[in-house]
């Protein structure tokens, strides 16, 4: 068995190679919420590793201090068209966001914008990637090269096609007029694509789609194959994502880091949706987890999405702009914790769990496949 050991050592360092997406939470503080610091240290004690701060208040960027949680935050869209005009405004932002807590607050992201898209004022084109340029040239002159800058765009709002996956395209005029230019400036800065990914909106705009298949529940007959690539999808997340991976292929830019900065399922909703249940809210976050924990990435990204940021942490009754004509997303509850921050749901952030799972499984395999190339040597 001689030439089994290094074997088995070349398989094992691939086996520990693989790198689980960071999963991040997204935090709107509320009155009836306790203090952010307890909350931070919540999140803390949860492993939580990222947050997202859509609304970026300098006390809950505070609450965040020496916590070792990164921090991505956002520039709400009524700054875009002044700060496209003016570099200061975009100095001034940074001035009371970002200079006074960088880096004992570990802000690594800015997004400068959410959804601009859904106003429908394509227009905007310009000034959009005019704003996300000053917001990065501003941090280079203080020094700060660390945090990406960029915009985050919403799944429905910019796929023309997302089925079969491999062929999917941005939807145009905007990917010429907006995500060409765009792409090109996240390459040349290092900087990620973010998009907001939800599974449980395009199960809405497509009832025929197994809901099984939404919600990571593998099952025989949960799968969507892809006759292009051959490629066997086992749950729609991984489909979404392959969308846009092959939309940024197609651009040119199939490097681009992709971070999904909302993801997660309704618990209920004021219009009594029906799949807007506890019961696959839970199923969603736990498969969502265990997923990407799993470090396997998706068929056509070996190292799948950069982070995931689930929406979200407390309820807040939200309302989503993007789909106006649905009829859904309207007065509705997201949130994994109760306000007195216990769980809703079990969810195991640590990895400690489905990394092990995960290591056994494919030391499992590796096995076989030693035993297979053992009994070829001999
Ligand atoms: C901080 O977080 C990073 C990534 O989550 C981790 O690798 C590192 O060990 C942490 N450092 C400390 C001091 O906890
Ligand atoms: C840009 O904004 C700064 C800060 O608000 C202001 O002082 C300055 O006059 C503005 N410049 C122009 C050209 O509007
Ligand atoms: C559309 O964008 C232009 C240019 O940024 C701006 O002047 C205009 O007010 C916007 N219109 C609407 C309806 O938001
Ligand atoms: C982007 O990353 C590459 C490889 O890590 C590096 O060589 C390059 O200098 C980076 N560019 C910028 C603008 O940070
Ligand atoms: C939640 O939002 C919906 C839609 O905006 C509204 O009708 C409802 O009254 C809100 N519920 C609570 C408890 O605030
Ligand atoms: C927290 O609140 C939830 C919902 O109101 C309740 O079911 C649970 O028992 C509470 N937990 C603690 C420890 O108070």
């Amino acid at each position: 068995m001689s030439h089994s050991l290094p074997l088995l050592l070349l398989l094992l360092s691939v086996v520990s190679t693989a790198s689980a997406t960071t999963i991040g939470v997204t935090y709107v503080p509320a009155p009836s919420q306790p203090p952010p610091e307890e909350v931070a240290s919540t999140l803390r004690s949860l492993k939580i590793t990222a947050v997202r701060l859509p609304v970026a208040e300098p006390s809950v960027i505070r609450a965040f201090f020496y916590t070792n949680i990164s921090l991505f935050l956002s520039i709400p869209n009524s700054l875009i068209h002044s700060i496209s005009t003016n570099r200061s405004i975009a100095s001034l932002w940074l001035y009371n966001h970002v200079v006074p807590f960088y880096p004992r607050a570990l802000i690594t992201a800015i997004s400068v914008g959410t959804n601009v898209l859904a106003d429908g004022n394509a227009s905007s084109a310009d000034v959009l990637l005019r704003a996300v340029r000053n917001v990065h040239q501003s941090l280079v002159d203080l020094g700060i090269r660390k945090i990406t800058v960029s915009t985050t765009f919403s799944f429905v709002n910019i796929m023309m096609t997302s089925f079969p996956p491999s062929s999917a395209e941005f939807e145009e005029p905007t990917n010429n007029v907006i995500l060409k230019p765009l792409l090109q400036f996240l390459s040349e800065t290092n900087s990620s694509f973010f998009v907001n990914l939800y599974p449980y909106f395009v199960y809405k705009l497509r009832p025929e789609i197994p809901i099984g298949f939404a919600l990571f529940q593998e099952e025989t007959y949960n799968f969507r194959d892809d006759a292009i690539t051959g490629v066997r999808y086992r749950n729609l997340f991984d489909l979404m994502v392959d969308a846009v991976i092959a939309a940024l292929t197609i651009s040119g830019h199939e490097n681009i880091p992709v971070v999904v900065t909302e993801t997660g399922w309704p618990s209920c909703d004021s219009a009594n949706d029906v799949e807007a249940r506890p019961i696959y809210a839970e199923m969603y976050l736990r498969g969502l987890v265990y997923h990407l924990q799993s470090g396997r990435g998706t068929p056509l990204r070996k190292e799948g999405v950069a982070e995931a940021y689930i929406y979200e942490v407390f309820d807040t009754n939200t309302t989503f702009t993007n789909l106006p004509a649905m009829r859904v997303g309207t007065g509705q509850n997201w949130g994994f914790l109760h306000p007195n921050m216990s769980m809703k749901f079990e969810i195991d952030f640590s990895g400690c769990f489905s990394t092990t799972i995960g290591a056994l499984t494919e030391i499992t395999v590796l096995g076989f496949l030693l035993l297979v190339s053992g009994l070829l040597l001999f």
